[in-house]
C-alpha cells in the first residue's frame, strides 16, 4: 500500500537525537538557538522564536499583537482547527470568510466584506501550503490598519517571488508536527521581521521573563518552549531541507502535470509567481455523482491509501456550534456559528480527498495514482 504520509527521518535525526540525550541538557537550549539561526537563513526572516508546536506559535503571535477580549480576526474555515481555535484563547473572535474555490484559500474579497470596526486582524492560512493572494490581503490590511498573522504551518518552502511565506505579514507561525514537510515530533517557530515584536515573543514564550533571565518576570506569558531533543531533529532537517523539498517540488510538478489532465477533477490553482510547498495534495471531484468515499474506497483497493482532510469546516464542529464548554462564553457574545455560510468551502470540504504526497514516492507511483484515478473517474 502506498501511505498517504509518512516521516523523512534518516540515522542523522536519530544521532542529534543521542548527542542531546548523552549532554544531559534536555530542555531549550543551544540547539534551539542553532535551529533559529538555519531556519532565520531558510526563510530569510530576520528573526525567528521557536515554540513547543505550531499552535503555540500562533497563540504566540495572536498575543505580542495585542489582539484581544472582543477583537474579530477574520480567516478561513477550510483549515486545521488550530488555526481558528487560538483566536479564541485571547477571548477574541473568529470571523470566517469563504475560500476561493481554485485555489482553496481565503478569498480576498468576501475577506474584505466581513472587516467590522472590531476587526483587529487577518489571519490567511497558505492551505495544503498554496501560497494565499497575498499582495490583495496587505492592501486591505493597509487599507482597514488591520494585522496579519499568517498560518505557514502547511507552508514550508512555500515563496512568492522567492520570498518565504511568513515576510508577508506582521509574523509567519509554523509548525514541525510529525507529518509536516520538516519535522520534530512537536515543534514549532514565529518569524518576524520587527525587533520589538521579536522582544516580545520570546518573553511570551517564557512566563514574561524580564530578556535578562532569572526569576523576574515583567508580562504574563506562557511555557511554549521546545525541547533540545525536538530543536536537533530540526536542525538535522534544516541540513536536509534542500534534498526533502526538491523531491517534494518534483513529485508536486510530476502530479500537477498528470491530475491537469483529467477531466471533472479541479486542483488547487497556484497564482503566478508562487510556489507550493507541496504538502498536501487533494484534488476536488467536480462530478457530484462521484464521491471522495468512494474514490477513497477504489483507491485503497488497488493498493493507494487516501483520506478527506478537512471533512468539516472550523464552523461545522460541535465545540463551535455550542460553546457552553468555552469559559469564554460566559463573558463574551460569540456570533452563532451554526448560522455561519461560506458555500465554496463547503462545497470543497464535502468532495476533496488527500492522495499520498509521501517522500519515498516515485515517478511510476504518481503515474500509477493519476492512471488509476482517471480508470475511476472515465
Ligand atoms: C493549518 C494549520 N495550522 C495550525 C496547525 C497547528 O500546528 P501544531 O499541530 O504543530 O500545533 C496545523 C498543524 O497541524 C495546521 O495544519
Amino acid at each position: 500500500m502506498i501511505p498517504v504520509v509518512d516521516v523523512n527521518i534518516r540515522e542523522k535525526e536519530v544521532e542529534a537525537v543521542i548527542e542531546v540525550v548523552k549532554s544531559r541538557y534536555l530542555a531549550e537550549g543551544k540547539f534551539a538557538r542553532a535551529f533559529e539561526g538555519k531556519f532565520s537563513e531558510f526563510t530569510g526572516a530576520k528573526h525567528v522564536v521557536t515554540a513547543v508546536n505550531g499552535t503555540c506559535s500562533l497563540h504566540m503571535a495572536i498575543t505580542a499583537l495585542d489582539i484581544g477580549p472582543k477583537d474579530e480576526v477574520i480567516t478561513t474555515p477550510f483549515t486545521f482547527i488550530a488555526s481558528s481555535n487560538v483566536i479564541f484563547f485571547n477571548g477574541a473572535i473568529p470571523i470566517f470568510a469563504d475560500i476561493d474555490p481554485e485555489t482553496y484559500n481565503i478569498d480576498p474579497e468576501k475577506l474584505e466584506e466581513k472587516i467590522t470596526n472590531k476587526t483587529k486582524a487577518i489571519m490567511p492560512v497558505h492551505i495544503f501550503g498554496n501560497p494565499c493572494d497575498m499582495k490583495a490581503i496587505q492592501d486591505i490590511a493597509e487599507d482597514y490598519d488591520l494585522k496579519i498573522i499568517e498560518d505557514c504551518a502547511q507552508a514550508h518552502d512555500a515563496t512568492i517571488d522567492g520570498k518565504h511565506m511568513g515576510n508577508f505579514g506582521d509574523l509567519g507561525c509554523f509548525s514541525f508536527y510529525g507529518t509536516k514537510n520538516l519535522v520534530s515530533g512537536e515543534g514549532g517557530a514565529v518569524i518576524c521581521n520587527d525587533e520589538t515584536i521579536y522582544e516580545k515573543l520570546k518573553s511570551i514564550k517564557n512566563h514574561g521573563r524580564n530578556p535578562a533571565g532569572g526569576y523576574s518576570h515583567y508580562r504574563i506569558g506562557y511555557n511554549y518552549r521546545i525541547t533540545d531533543m525536538a530543536a536537533a531533529i530540526l536542525c538535522v532537517q534544516m541540513d536536509r531541507a534542500n534534498e526533502i523539498m526538491s523531491r517534494r517540488h518534483r513529485n508536486g510538478k510530476l502530479y500537477r502535470n498528470l491530475l491537469g489532465e483529467i477531466e471533472d477533477l479541479r486542483i488547487q490553482k497556484i497564482l503566478p509567481g508562487h510556489q507550493h510547498s507541496d504538502y498536501i495534495m487533494a484534488p476536488v471531484l467536480l462530478n457530484e455523482k462521484k464521491k471522495p468515499k468512494e474514490v477513497i474506497e477504489y483507491l485503497k483497493s488497488k493498493g493507494v491509501s487516501s483520506r478527506t482532510t478537512y471533512e468539516y469546516l472550523s464552523y461545522e464542529q460541535e465545540s463551535y456550534k455550542d460553546l457552553s464548554t468555552w469559559h469564554m462564553s460566559r463573558v463574551i457574545n460569540y456570533p452563532d456559528y451554526s448560522k455561519v455560510s461560506c458555500p465554496n468551502s463547503e462545497y470543497t470540504a464535502r468532495n476533496h480527498f488527500e492522495i499520498p504526497m509521501v517522500s519515498t514516492l516515485t515517478d511510476e507511483n504518481i503515474q500509477y495514482i493519476t492512471q488509476t484515478l482517471k480508470e475511476f473517474l472515465k
